[in-house]
Formats: structure tokens, sequence, C-alpha cells
């Protein structure tokens, strides 16, 4: 196998685990602000992918240690853009998932080959990432309408 370059990869874990801690702050702060009918299965869906992201920062920094490396205490940028919208709250979500989605195939790009443990992780982020992506994307489509809201992720 050809060698990892630990430094790099450590960096691009750094920045998977700020961009998912903002993920947890970020969803706990939009489930304070659903409202209407709807609220209470949207507040649970967002507190899931608070606790989602949670998990995922958690993943991102027992990789780090596994490394030997010291695990970044920053957090990701938050922006916040007093959206009480849900649809704007979801096309904003969809955008900064893409962000940590392009992180995780940064990751993918510098393991494969490289360290079995660390491509199979970065896979199976992408491919969780993915899904998620999509169900957001479902949930943006005007009911009836099959094309994919965002079809470039
Ligand atoms: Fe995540």
């Amino acid at each position: 196998m050809a060698d990892l370059d630990t430094t790099r990869v450590v960096e691009v874990l750094n920045r998977i685990l700020e961009a998912e801690l903002a993920g947890v702050v970020r969803y706990t702060h939009y489930s304070f602000l659903v409202f209407g009918y709807n609220r209470i299965p949207i507040i649970a869906w967002l507190r899931d992918q608070a606790t989602e992201s949670l998990t995922h920062a958690q993943q991102a920094g027992e990789m780090i240690t596994h490394l030997g490396a010291y695990p970044s205490l920053a957090i990701g940028p938050l922006l916040d853009s007093h959206q009480l919208d849900i649809g704007a709250i979801l096309r904003e979500s969809l955008a900064t998932e893409g962000k940590a989605l392009a992180l995780y195939r940064e990751l993918l790009g510098l393991v494969e080959g490289r360290s079995v443990m660390l491509e199979e992780y970065a896979r199976q982020m992408i491919y969780t990432e993915e899904q998620h992506a999509g169900e957001v994307d479902k949930m943006l489509r005007k009911p009836g309408n099959l094309a994919a809201f965002n079809p470039v992720l």
C-alpha cells in the first residue's frame, strides 16, 4: 500500500470535525424556529439531524486521535441568516451538507489505496451524506414533482 499523508489526512479530518460540529449548532438552532401545524415532526427531524451531526463529529475526532493527532476545538462557519421559512432552512441545509460531502470526498481521494480503515470510513460517510442530501432534496420538491431539486449533488 502507498504511504498515507497523515498531515493532510488529519487536516481534512479536522475540517470535517468542525463542519459536523457546526451542523449540531445549526440544526439545533433551526429546530427552535419552526412554527405552524407541522412543527412537531419537523422539529423531531431537525433534532435527529443535530444528533447525527454530533455522531459524525465524534467519529471524525476518533479517527484523528487514532492517527495520534490533536482534534480541533474550533467550529465551522455559522451564518445566521434569520430564516424562518422551512424551505429556506432546507435549502441552506442542502448547501452546507454539500460542503461536508465535498470534504468526505477529499478525504477519500487522500486515503484511497492507502488505508483500508480510512477508505471504508470515507466511503461509508459519503454514502450516508449523499443519502441524507437526497432526503432533503425530496423534501424540497413540490408534491407531484419527480425531478430532483438539486441534481448536481
Ligand atoms: Fe454529517
